[in-house]
Parts: structure tokens; sequence; C-alpha cells
């Protein structure tokens, strides 16, 4: 099976997750870049309150990617308004994941991935979302359980039981 992951990344932690999933599942990244840059966390706020009044679709620069090669698509993000930044959902909305299997992550201060995957699995037509992992800013998640999972379901890897010989010293 071939893997990609896709993510955006404002401030740095979904990107630590993403590189360091790329560089455990020898697999190729996409970071996603909004048309224009969000800047600080204030400046951010203020732009996707407006987003959201607004509804409007913020554009990316981003060329969408051809996944016809890849059966799993990793998809990161850090938790915006309880949502999926606008222009990551614009993004996904785009690309075609049909008969794909979407495994999500997202980093958060206080309300976790779960906000986001009703909208999430509207985005993803046709594809099955598995294993949605988040890390918070006061509770990280299990990368090494996740990446397991992930692992197991790429290469069909058996879990690796630490098997003891009764009687032996
Ligand atoms: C515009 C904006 C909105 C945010 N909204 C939420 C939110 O609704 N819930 C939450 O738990 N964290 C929220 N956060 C915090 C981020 O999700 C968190 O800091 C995340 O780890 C940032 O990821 P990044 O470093 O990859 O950009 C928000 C941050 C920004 C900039």
């Amino acid at each position: 099976m071939k893997a990609m992951i896709i993510y955006y990344s404002r401030s740095g932690n979904t990107e630590k997750i993403a590189l360091q999933a790329q560089k455990d599942l020898q697999c190729e990244a996409l970071k996603i870049i909004p048309e224009k840059a969000y800047g600080n966390y204030i400046t951010s706020c203020l732009r996707v309150t407006k987003e959201r009044k607004a509804r409007v679709a913020p554009a990316f620069q981003t060329p969408i990617p051809n996944l016809q090669n890849c059966d799993v698509v990793l998809l990161g993000y850090p938790v915006w308004a309880q949502d999926l930044p606008g222009f990551v959902a614009a993004f996904i909305s785009q690309c075609n994941l049909e008969g794909k299997t979407v495994i999500p992550f997202a980093t958060y201060g206080m309300s976790g991935i779960n906000w986001t995957l009703k909208h999430l699995t509207q985005l993803c037509f046709g594809a099955e979302i598995k294993y949605p992992f988040d890390s918070g800013t006061f509770k990280k998640g299990n990368y090494q359980t996740w990446i397991g999972q992930v692992r197991r379901l790429l290469y069909n890897e058996q879990e690796t039981a630490v098997s003891s010989v009764s009687g032996a010293e």
C-alpha cells in the first residue's frame, strides 16, 4: 500500500508529527500553503473569525496532488475554531479521495480532533476515515501507538509480541 502525507501547520506542532510520520513511513509529504499567510496567533484568530462570518473558503497556493497511485492519505491540520482550517477544507474537497483510506491527525489546544470529524467525513467523499489521532497542548497523544497502527495497515506488519519461553531463566 502506498501512502502520502498532506498537512498544514502554522506554528510547527502539526508539522512535527507530519515529518516524524514521513520518516517512519518513508513516504512523500506535501504541505498545504494558504495563498496569504495567517501570521501570528492573534491575526490568525481575527482572520478566521472574519472568514467564518463571511463564509468564504480561503484560497491556497499548493497544487492539488495526483493521488491515483496512493491508497492511504494521512491528513494533518491544527484545530481552528473547533474545525479544520477553511483553506485546508477547500483543498481536501478538491482532492479525489474516492476509494482511499484517510487517516487524519490534528494538534490542538483544548478541543480535540473529534470536533472536526463530521466535517472531514463530508469533505472526503467516498473515502474511509480510519485511526484519527490527536495531540493537545496539555494532553499529548500516543504517537507510537498510532504510527504502529498505521504501519500495520500499510505493511501488514504483525504486532511484535515479546514471547516468553516458560521455564527459561
Ligand atoms: C486561528 C486559530 C484557531 C484555533 N482554534 C482552536 C480551537 O478551536 N480549539 C483548540 O483546541 N485549539 C485551537 N487553536 C490552537 C491550535 O489548534 C494549536 O495551537 C495547534 O497545535 C497549532 O498547530 P500548528 O503549530 O501546527 O499550527 C487555534 C489556533 C489558531 C491559530
